[in-house]
């Protein structure tokens, strides 16, 4: 393992398909992530980007090929040529390490904003609770909202809720951040906050990030690889500047004109 280390991705798709019925949304994805990467995927709507995320928070379950996270089976594995389900207890072990921010906030209404930030660290990672509300007093300093710590969060406004959702995210230390638009349900003044926060974030961790975003700026300021996916598979993948100025596929330079208007 250790002569591998440096090497191994943070995330890899092997083969995955992922059917929905007779839709079958991913054919064979392979991809991978190096530790520390930042990488926007891009693609036309219902191409199947949230659905890549969803399949690494495991809220989804893939029906071929396989996860690795860290080069582990996420979950399934191959026990000669039969791909089984890796077993609960070492999938939540994986699953921890995975953050995500949704488009829709997806906070515990009934919940404060301490409240909400502390909930997983003390229940799943059992922090001690005196130490959760240290850090999330921190990660609320960092994100803008100390303010409004007691809060419940059905009192935010949608820019505040977000900003609470990446501290909560944040809070539990993870290795990887998984952003699918978290800036398009809300009101265009406020994209900015958010996009500051997450700009910071970016500069000050080594996080490994994917993100979909129709941010454009955001995509270029922060990542430092962005895929265009199109039916299922990657057709392009390119540097920012490059992807954004320079596409070569006919596909993504159609996707780009239409995106960015
Ligand atoms: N729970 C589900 N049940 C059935 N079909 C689904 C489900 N989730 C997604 N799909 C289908 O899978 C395909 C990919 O959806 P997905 O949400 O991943 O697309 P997307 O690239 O994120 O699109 P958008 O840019 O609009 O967010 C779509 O055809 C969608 O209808
Ligand atoms: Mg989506």
């Amino acid at each position: 393992m250790s002569t591998t280390q440096g090497t191994t991705p943070a995330i890899e798709f092997r083969d995955v398909v992922k059917r929905f019925g007779d839709n079958v949304v991913l054919d064979g994805l392979s991809f991978s992530v190096a530790k520390g990467d930042r990488v926007t995927l891009i693609g036309p709507s219902g191409s199947g980007k949230t659905t890549i995320l969803r399949l690494l928070m495991t809220l989804e379950e893939s029906d071929g090929g396989l996860i690795l996270i860290d080069g582990d089976p996420y979950t399934h594995e191959y026990r000669g040529q039969k791909r089984v389900e890796v077993p609960e207890k070492r999938r939540r072990v994986v699953r921890n390490r995975v953050g995500m921010v949704f488009q829709q906030f997806n906070l515990f209404p009934n919940m404060t904003v301490l409240e909400n930030i502390i909930e997983a660290p003390v229940h799943v990672l059992k922090q001690p609770k005196g130490e959760a509300i240290a850090r999330a007093e921190q990660l609320l300093e960092q994100v803008g909202m100390s303010d409004k710590r007691d809060f419940r969060t059905n009192q935010l406004s949608g820019g505040q809720q977000q900003r609470v959702a990446i501290a909560r995210a944040l809070a539990m230390d993870p290795e990887i951040l998984l952003l699918d638009e978290v800036t398009s349900a809300l009101d265009p003044e406020i994209v900015a906050d958010v996009l500051g926060v997450l700009r910071e974030i970016a500069e000050t961790t080594d996080i490994t990030m994917l993100l979909v975003t129709h941010e454009m700026q955001f995509a270029r300021d922060v990542s430092n690889r962005v895929l265009m996916f199109d039916h299922g598979h990657i057709i392009e993948e390119a540097h920012p500047e490059t992807m954004f100025t320079n596409p070569t596929h006919e596909r993504t330079q159609e996707f780009l004109k239409a995106v960015l208007g």
